[in-house]
């Protein structure tokens, strides 16, 4: 089923999953806040991460336990880091600002932002513009009328007559290479073509764009009272760099061996230029990111490993799989220092192209290299097993051949890394869109209701269960208060006694949560409750006294 994203949003806010950022001072682009479900459901995520990932990883590739420990660094740290990592000198999009209005627009994304813009829906209601075919009149009409309004620097707006002539000179001049729709979309974006060429229109008001140009996405600020350039740091793009420059203080206090990994989740800032698609792509989000560390030899191995781990991680967690689309980059696509990476990407209902939830890299020996080079610090790894099984006889028994011999290959090297670098508000957006439904099912007279269900993983799902006494008071609400305290304890469930159980139900769906436990009549005589299922919408009898051992059964990871 597809997703309409305005009632995906809409439910969002009306049960509390997500809300703008200061929303009553008329939000804040890019910033989202996760309300009491949302919180609960991104957690679930985070923690089903930090559990399937780094205590409890699927075995290596040869049946091995794998070696993983976690980490958590500050965002502010010496604006060294970035310089090294490169991040000051080219972590920037290119960017076109409108001559007119002065909107700043993502060169690469310009042609997606504009098929979003009002004026070009405007547009298209109009006319659907097939290629090669155009309607004059109708242009002038809206130029005239309503582009005045939703396009005002639009060169079609300002100067009807000269733009149509020039599009009709091109549509005549070349009848059997009619113009393409984004070649259109320029002619009636420019004035005067003799002069300037075809213009790219701003998606806000029409006026042409400038010449892309780089725009940083770090966020700045300082450290102490003096505001100057020695005080200036950055907020983390990234959380990666806060493992790097841990790396020898993790294996040193750790007694740890290659291969292991070094884990992270915490957020990240990227002054986005267009952020977009709800929490998509925000200025603040939160990653999910392993460094694993290993033999150079190795690494394909490793980068392979945690490319099928990471997919199937998805696949666990319900996404459906043919909307998981892992895509293996070309060689044009990667970085010089980078063998492999692949995007893990997800078809989301608002694009027509699937969209990256995740990157696993092959990153090489670049970080550690490049730290070791701005820091002077030794990012080395001396292989102590290896050197302890070596034939020594080479040396004779000098010292000092074997001090040489120590600092080199294959005794000290410098370890390659395999990346798999998550974003947790993806991959909650993502199972929000997976999980909503629409359905029938019987309201309490029998009647089909169309349901909103959503249909979480119950180990992602912010509520396992609900608590429903038939009745108000009595004897029904003491078992289900027990019942209650005694599951609170170790899952989030939730107690309701207000309204008829079929409207009970229904809340309960609309927020996704897998059972429901009534308690009822014969709860009194036997002890039983109903257990309803969100799904199957089945319903059985269970002992309370089994409850507890039967919530936990369900939810263990597989
Ligand atoms: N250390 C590697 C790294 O940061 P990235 O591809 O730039 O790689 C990793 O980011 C993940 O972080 C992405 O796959 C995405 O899930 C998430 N992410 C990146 N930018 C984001 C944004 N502006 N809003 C939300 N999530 C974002």
């Amino acid at each position: 089923m597809s997703v309409d994203m305005e009632k995906l949003v809409a439910l969002c806010k009306r049960k509390g999953f997500i809300f703008q950022s200061s929303e009553i001072y008329g939000g804040i682009n890019g910033f989202w806040d996760y309300g009491p479900l949302g919180v609960e459901l991104k957690k679930n995520i985070k923690d089903a991460w930090w559990h399937d990932m780094v205590r409890n990883p699927p075995p290596g590739p040869e049946g091995q336990e794998i070696s993983m420990v976690g980490l958590d660094c500050s965002i502010i740290m010496n604006p060294k880091v970035w310089v090294a990592s490169g991040h000051v000198g080219t972590f920037a999009d290119p960017t076109r600002k409108c001559s007119k209005c002065g909107k700043f627009v993502r060169a690469d994304q310009l042609w997606a932002i504009l098929a979003e813009s009002d004026w070009v829906n405007s547009l298209i209601q109009e006319f659907t513009p097939v290629t090669g075919h155009y309607d004059a009149p109708l242009l002038m009409k809206w130029a005239q009328g309503k582009g005045k309004k939703v396009a005002p620097n639009l060169a079609l707006v300002r100067n009807p007559h000269v733009v149509l002539s020039f599009l009709a000179t091109r549509v005549n001049g070349q009848p059997d290479a009619p113009p393409t729709l984004q070649e259109m979309t320029q002619y009636i974006a420019t004035e005067q073509l003799e002069a300037t060429g075809l213009q790219d229109p701003c998606p806000l008001c029409g006026a042409p764009l400038g010449e892309p140009k780089p725009f940083t996405l770090m966020f700045e600020s300082h450290a102490g009272t003096e505001q100057t350039e020695d005080t200036k740091v950055y907020l983390r793009p990234e959380t990666a760099q806060g493992i790097f420059v841990n790396f020898k203080n993790v294996l040193d206090s750790n007694r740890l061996k290659l291969p292991f990994g070094i884990a992270q989740v915490g957020k990240a800032f990227r002054n986005e230029i267009t952020p977009r698609n709800y929490t998509f792509r925000s200025r603040e989000f939160e990653q999910m990111e392993i460094e694993f560390f290993c033999h150079p030899d190795e690494s394909m191995k490793w980068y392979e490993y945690w490319r099928d781990v990471r997919k199937a991680w998805y696949s666990k967690l319900g996404i459906q799989s043919e909307r998981l689309r892992p895509r293996e980059q070309g060689p044009e696509e990667l970085a010089h220092y980078s063998k492999a990476c692949t995007d893990i990407e997800y078809m989301f209902p608002f694009s027509d192209e699937p969209q990256e939830l995740e990157g696993v890299a092959h990153r090489g020996a670049y970080d550690l290299t490049q730290h070791q080079k701005h820091s002077g610090k030794d990012m080395s790894y001396f292989d102590e097993g290896l050197w302890a099984t070596s034939d020594k006889s080479a040396y004779g028994g000098d010292k000092k051949k074997e001090t040489e011999a120590k600092k080199n290959v294959p005794f000290r090297f410098t370890p390659h890394v395999i990346e798999p670098s998550a974003g947790a508000d993806r991959f909650t957006l993502a199972v929000l869109c997976e999980a909503y439904h629409e359905d029938t099912a019987p309201d309490e007279d029998g009647k089909p209701q169309t349901r909103v269900v959503m249909r979480f993983h119950p180990r992602l799902a912010p509520i396992k269960a609900a608590i429903f006494p038939l009745e108000k008071k009595g004897e029904m609400a003491v078992k289900a208060t027990a019942l209650y305290r005694e599951l609170k304890h170790d899952f989030a469930v939730e107690y309701d006694d207000s309204g008829s159980i079929g409207k009970r139900y229904r809340r309960m769906d609309e927020v996704g949560t897998p059972w429901c436990f009534t308690i009822d009549g014969q709860t009194l005589q036997d002890d039983t409750v109903t257990i309803r299922d969100r799904d199957t919408l089945q319903q059985e009898r269970m002992k309370m006294s089994d409850i507890a051992a039967e919530l936990r059964k369900r939810l263990r990871s597989t």
